[in-house]
């Protein structure tokens, strides 16, 4: 442990660190002796050792707060750290842990609970010193020289004079963030006939996958690497000759830091970076890329065997400018994103073969796309109309590539894609026909159409109001339609999408509705067991408590309209009965219960699993209201309708069904009340209904998901406010967010997140609607593909409009 002294000694050492970057050095000796320690401290990098020349430095570099490695990093560059090795890059540490050379000569690393996470597994050390070229050496206390280096066990890095030898591996990072060193997919490695590779594994198990790119032939068993600082890294074979791996004419060496490192995009690239110069204070924020392998990243990565190729599954690479992008198709969006390494999935359902329908669908063209994962058929010669075709009436195929009267057709997860201005051929991609079905009437309607007005009222309290005005909605509505033709609904594409279930065979399926699930705005949910199709299936059964009788064939129409509803935050349904006076809903079972008892439970998810939850509910609220055929307000967002399936995804239940219940313009203004906390305040005022009171809500439960708790909670923490969104204004404005997360360690580490999510909340709750945002751009905003600026207070503009 360490002795107060050196407390001391290392805090005024980083403190002249802080202070005077450039010259430190002059205080700072390469060794660390036996007996001392160090722990990391703030947000400043804490100084063990440093090396002569004063270039490198080895110590504690923090991450995001509390967050550290023990690292090697280049000491005069001050614009931003550069690390070039970590003793824990897949397992950071945080305050409390310290690194010590103990008495009896062992380098080890300690967290906070005294667990051993790191040693380099030698002992009888007799002093670690910090070499000039930014090699960490344990010398051996007999003097035989080094028990250990740095040079010998690199990461991701290696520096001019370092040499690889056989079995040597570089791994990339797992992702660019300045947060996140741990092992990423891509390998460079030297193998034991002596050439040198490239390639993907598949984590976790780091199964190899083939090398993307190789030096040709074998050039000797007894050949290494070796970073030659004239001109990029070499390999020095058998007989003592040299081949160039990289190239660069590094024109006065001596003027420059030098690194090589194998990049989370998978690219291997030779950096270079001038050194500053005494009494010159003006250096570039960047490294310059010397050299690079391979010479496109994209084009190099096959996958015959496996493997998502360059980019994640379903996305395609781009290569421009140095610079990988893993981009989604049209009608994709990233499975993650915060990272789009991670690939794509489709915003709708993928077609069923049991229930296909190729009018659905149609096919986009992406010119000099390529996929390179295997066909499952290989039509030829066949030119692209009979090539589309066959793709289209293929309910298998989702990508067909069409290149030189060959026809290949492929089917999901698409991997190796890419695109390439001299491939000639194009993949035809399946999407879903937007304007397969006219929209149908009342809340769902074209998206440019005028913002329906409709009073209406959400919740519980109001109800009995509620039932009593839809079902006089529904009278005068249903009366109101059969003169038009539109009316005219054919059953039968009711049942092209949707299974049409007696009354009894939902009550023998639910145990004569046996097992309640839930009890919302429009009903009671029963717990049931239905076979579709061959297998037998949990189903949750909705009984809409009377609607009017009258309104089959509206009733129709919505089920036809919900039904066509596919997406992946969804809850879909299933089918429905409509038996005299019976309205049931048979939708998906969710086996993860609602997101409000995972939420305001005993057992909080953890921060990833809330951050895909409310990215996939944005997804989802984003399909409804702009990308399905036909608008869709849900008017009732609130953890209560936002379900969990198998797999912890946020699927939005109850869309659509507001239309049954509310409807037109014509019904006045009354006694508004909406489930507390969640309702826009246009709902009270006399003003357009549009599809921002949804985005209201949404802001309001991104809170409740960022902070795990209640918008309105009366019993609450001495530093809290009774009302979330006033409390996380004030918290905002006054930046003490973490105020808002006081026991929430992984949100209080994951801090620009956290304060992304809380602005884009802050945008949705803006009193005045025309300042939300739409749920598209709340989407990208989450995404980070936008910026968000600093939202206003959201009670400011509407003060002055009333
Ligand atoms: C580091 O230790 C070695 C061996 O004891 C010694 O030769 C060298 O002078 C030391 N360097 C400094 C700056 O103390
Ligand atoms: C570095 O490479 C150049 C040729 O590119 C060669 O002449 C020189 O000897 C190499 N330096 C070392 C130390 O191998
Ligand atoms: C060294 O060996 C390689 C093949 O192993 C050969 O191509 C090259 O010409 C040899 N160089 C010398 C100087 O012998
Ligand atoms: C490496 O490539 C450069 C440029 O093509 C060439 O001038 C140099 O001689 C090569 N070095 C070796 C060792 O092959
Ligand atoms: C030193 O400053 C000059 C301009 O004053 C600039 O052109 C030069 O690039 C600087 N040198 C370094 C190493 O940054
Ligand atoms: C420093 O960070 C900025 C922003 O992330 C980046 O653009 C720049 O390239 C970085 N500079 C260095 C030296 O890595
Ligand atoms: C990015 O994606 C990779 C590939 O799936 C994943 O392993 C990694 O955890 C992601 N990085 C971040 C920062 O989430
Ligand atoms: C396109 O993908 C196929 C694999 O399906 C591959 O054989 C072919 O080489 C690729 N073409 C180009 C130009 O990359």
């Amino acid at each position: 442990m360490a002795s107060s002294s050196q407390h001391k000694h290392q805090l005024f050492l980083s403190l002249l660190l802080v202070l005077h970057p450039l010259s430190a050095a002059a205080q700072t000796g390469p060794n660390v002796t036996r007996g001392s320690s160090l722990s990391p401290q703030g947000n400043k990098p804490a100084l063990w050792a440093q090396s002569p020349a004063g270039d490198f430095a080895f110590g504690f570099v923090p991450l995001q707060p509390n967050q550290f490695l023990l690292a090697i990093w280049f000491a005069k560059i001050t614009t931003n750290l550069t690390v070039v090795w970590s003793a824990n890059r897949d397992q950071p540490v945080q305050t409390g842990s310290s690194a010590s050379l103990t008495r009896n000569g062992r380098l080890s690393l300690l967290d906070h609970n005294g667990q051993e996470v790191w040693s380099p597994g030698v002992g009888d050390v007799a002093y670690a010193t910090m070499l000039d070229a930014g090699n960490l050496a344990l010398m051996a206390s007999d003097g035989m020289g080094y028990a250990w280096q740095s040079f010998e066990h690199p990461t991701d890095t290696i520096l001019p004079t370092q040499v690889m030898n056989k079995g040597g591996l570089l791994s990339s990072r797992r992702s660019p963030s300045a947060d996140d060193y741990s092992v990423g997919r891509f390998q460079l490695r030297l193998l034991p006939d002596g050439n040198l590779c490239l390639n993907t594994i598949a984590l976790p198990t780091e199964h190899a996958y083939e090398a993307y790119w190789l030096t040709k032939g074998t050039l000797g068993t007894g050949s290494y690497l070796v970073f030659n600082q004239s001109s990029g890294i070499q390999e020095v074979q058998e007989n003592s000759s040299l081949v160039n791996v990289t190239y660069a004419n590094i024109g006065s060496p001596g003027h420059y830091y030098q690194r090589a490192t194998l990049d989370p995009d998978g690219v291997f690239r030779h950096y270079t970076y001038p050194k500053p110069a005494t009494g010159n204070g003006s250096y570039p924020d960047s490294w310059t890329v010397a050299s690079f392998i391979p010479e496109n990243i994209c084009s190099a990565v096959i996958v015959e065997k496996g493997g998502s190729g360059a980019c994640g599954f379903n996305s395609y690479c781009q290569f421009a400018n140095n610079q990988k992008a893993c981009l989604c198709p049209e009608r994709y969006s990233y499975v993650d994103p915060g990272n789009s390494s991670k690939g794509c999935m489709p915003d709708f359902a993928e077609p069923r073969c049991d229930a296909y329908d190729s009018a659905d669908f149609e096919l986009t063209a992406m010119p000099n796309t390529n996929w390179t994962n295997a066909a499952y058929e290989w039509l030829s010669p066949m030119q692209e109309d009979e090539c589309r075709q066959s793709c289209l009436e293929d309910c298998r195929c989702m990508v067909a590539i069409s290149k030189d009267g060959d026809c290949l057709k492929k089917a999901m997860p698409l991997s190796g894609g890419r695109v390439d201005p001299g491939y000639g051929g194009k993949s035809l991609f399946k999407i879903p026909r937007v304007d397969s079905t006219p929209p149908p009437p009342g809340l769902s309607r074209g998206r440019k159409s005028p913002p329906v007005i409709v009073s209406a009222m959400l919740g519980c309290s109001a109800f009995v109001n509620i039932l009593l005005i839809s079902a006089i909605a529904l009278l005068f509505l249903s009366s109101h339609r059969k003169r038009s033709p539109r009316a005219q609904i054919d059953s039968r594409t009711v049942g092209g999408h949707l299974q049409a279930f007696s009354y009894h065979t939902l009550e023998a399926a639910t145990g004569k509705y046996g097992e309640i699930l839930g009890k919302g705005a429009f009903g009671t949910v029963y717990k049931g067991v239905l076979t579709l199709g061959e297998a037998e299936a949990l189903v949750a059964v909705k009984k809409l408590d009377k609607l009017a009788r009258d309104g089959e064939k509206e009733f129709r129409a919505e089920m036809n309209a919900i039904g066509r509803t596919h997406h992946k935050n969804l809850v879909q349904l299933l089918g429905f009965c409509d038996e005299g006076p019976h309205r049931l809903l048979v939708y998906e079972f969710m086996s993860n219960g609602s997101l409000a008892s995972y939420l305001f439970g005993e057992n909080k998810p953890s921060w990833d699993q809330r951050m895909q939850i409310a990215f996939g509910v944005a997804r989802g609220l984003s399909y409804l209201h702009e990308e399905c055929s036909s608008q869709t307000i849900h008017c009732d967002i609130k953890p209560e309708n936002i379900l969990l399936d198998d797999c912890f995804t946020a699927r939005i239940s109850d869309f659509g069904l507001a239309k049954l219940l509310m409807r037109e313009q014509t019904m006045t203004q009354t006694d508004i009340r909406g489930t507390k906390g969640y309702v826009a305040p246009e709902w009270f005022k006399k003003r357009a209904i549009t599809a921002k009171v949804d985005v209201y809500s949404f802001g309001v439960m991104l809170l409740e998901i960022v902070c795990c708790r209640k918008n309105i909670e009366l019993e609450f923490g001495s530093d809290a406010g009774p009302i979330l969104t006033e409390w996380a204004y004030d918290c905002y404005s006054e930046k003490r967010l973490d105020a808002l997360v006081e026991h929430d360690e992984e949100a209080r580490s994951n801090w620009r997140m956290l304060e992304r999510l809380v602005a884009v909340a802050l945008w949705c709750i803006q009193e005045e609607p025309s300042m939300r945002p739409s749920m598209k751009k709340v989407t990208q905003m989450l995404e980070g593909a936008v910026e968000v600026s600093v939202p206003p207070d959201p009670t400011s503009f509407i003060s002055s409009m009333y």
